[in-house]
């Protein structure tokens, strides 16, 4: 079929609630009825298949897009989007987000335990973090449904992403954000591109229960994690993943949680590819937490997934530094239909392993260093076993949060915590800058010693 064809027989989307099943308006994020959150559905996918192509067209064409020059067909988002919801392409707003690449890490691997692991980096997008991918969708939404303005809470990636993103769509932004706790490279990059940014002094579940009144008496439309639309392009990173192995599923994907949107959205690209018959088997899918963040692990380990139980969050991954995760149902249900599983890890384990993958030529931060620390756990506990295949989402660059990291090599990252004790079996992975005297005997002397 004709790409021209493909894209008026697009498969149209509607909102539907997790809970009751109810359909909801396009630009709403919890249902009417029971409140709880909206994903979207593409009815028509049952006769015809998106964009009325079979699997076999579908993997060619988004393939073939990868040679075109069109600005649509060279985003990573927007080359799957007969899988999304339609947009008119005049609307589309993009910076060339997705197409990011699969990194094998072997020292990680042998420290795990594991024989085969790869890194998906989603924080080789744009602005620096996966977010990128979903907010290409839900800002060009806003834009086409006619909103001027658009908003989010952030703990620093989702407002440099929402920021950039509206800048470059003619919308304007506004971002509420935890006063002092989010790193300044994020900070700088709303600022940067032109939102307008708030810090509150509270946490970021304290933002998000400010922006939701806010956007209840405002034309304003949010781009929090809830928005169904954000969802939806973050799925795109696991059409790519399984795209990269081609179409075969790894056996194990670890993704660090917050707010549980990206759990989420991997999980239900996989749903989907299995239920079209792109793949004929689910990988398990796993979510780790840091133990100061674990809204997660408590509400599966005390209630048995039943009840959310929130917690005060605390841990130095200020990404994932999330007490109230909207999307935990929706993670729920991925990890329970996948067989994955849940873990935490301690701040000490999240800044080894940060280090390692650093040590590995690609960094990430904190947040995403979580996923390297959780699976170490799953391989000891024979959760994941030493010849299966793994990959790491890393959702975030190493740029984003480059004071925690001159902090660990120095040596003071750990300093008046509870943690400094424990802190000094971290010292073979520091290497601080060093002070020499500007003297070529100095410098060789250097070289000498680093060779032996
Ligand atoms: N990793 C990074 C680097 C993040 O920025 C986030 C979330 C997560 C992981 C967790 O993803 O929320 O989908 O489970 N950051 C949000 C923000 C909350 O505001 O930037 P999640």
């Amino acid at each position: 079929m004709s790409e021209s064809a493909a894209k008026t027989e697009n498969s149209t989307a509607q909102l539907r609630c997790i809970g009751c099943g109810q359909i909801a308006l396009p630009d709403r994020f919890r249902c009417e009825h029971c409140r709880d959150l909206l994903e979207i559905i593409f009815p028509s996918w049952e006769d015809r298949g998106p964009g009325g192509l079979s699997s076999v067209a579908l993997k060619r064409l988004w393939r073939d897009r990868r040679a075109s020059l069109d600005p649509a067909d060279q985003s990573g988002v927007w080359r799957f989007r007969e899988i999304l919801p339609e947009i008119a392409k005049e609307q589309i707003i993009t910076i060339r987000e997705g197409n990011t690449p699969l990194y094998e890490l072997p020292h990680c691997a042998a420290s795990a335990g594991v024989g085969q692991l790869y890194a998906k980096h989603q924080g080789m997008n744009p602005t620096g973090s996966f977010k990128d991918t979903g907010m290409t969708v839900a800002a060009s939404f806003a834009r086409q449904a006619g909103y001027k303005w658009v908003a989010c809470a952030s703990t620093g990636n989702t407002s440099a992403s929402m920021a950039a993103y509206a800048a470059r769509g003619g919308l304007h932004s506004l971002v509420l954000i935890p006063d002092g706790k989010i790193s300044w490279s994020k900070l700088s990059q709303s600022l940067d591109y032109g939102a307008i940014t708030c810090q509150l002094k509270t946490d970021f579940d304290g933002c998000v229960r400010v922006l939701n009144e806010v956007v209840q008496r405002m034309p304003v439309y949010l781009l929090n994690s809830v928005n169904p639309y954000r969802v939806e392009g973050q799925k795109t990173a696991a059409f790519e993943l399984l795209e990269h192995f081609g179409w075969e599923p790894p056996d194990h994907i670890i993704v660090p949680g917050g707010n549980l949107a990206n759990s989420s959205a991997i999980g239900k690209a996989l749903r989907e590819m299995k239920q079209l018959g792109f793949i004929s088997r689910l990988p398990k899918i796993s979510v780790i937490q840091a133990e100061g963040a674990n809204p997660l692990i408590r509400t599966i380990r005390e209630t048995g997934g039943e009840k959310l139980v929130p917690v005060h969050a605390d841990t130095m991954a200020t990404a994932i530094r999330i007490g109230n995760p909207a999307s935990w149902k929706k993670a729920l249900r991925v990890i329970r239909e996948s067989e994955g599983t849940v873990e935490q890890v301690s701040e000490i384990e999240i800044a080894l392993a940060k280090a390692e993958i650093g040590a590995e030529g690609i960094g990430c931060e904190p947040a995403s260093a979580v996923t390297l620390a959780g699976l170490k756990k799953l391989v000891m506990q024979g959760f994941v076993k030493p010849n299966e295949s793994v990959v790491l989402v890393l959702t975030g660059h190493v740029l984003k949060d480059s004071e925690y990291t001159l902090k660990f090599h120095r040596g003071d990252l750990f300093a008046e915590t509870p943690f400094e004790k424990e802190s000094h079996a971290l010292k073979s992975q520091q290497r601080a800058p060093l002070s020499l005297e500007p003297n070529v005997e100095a410098v060789i002397e250097l070289l000498r010693s680093a060779e032996k």
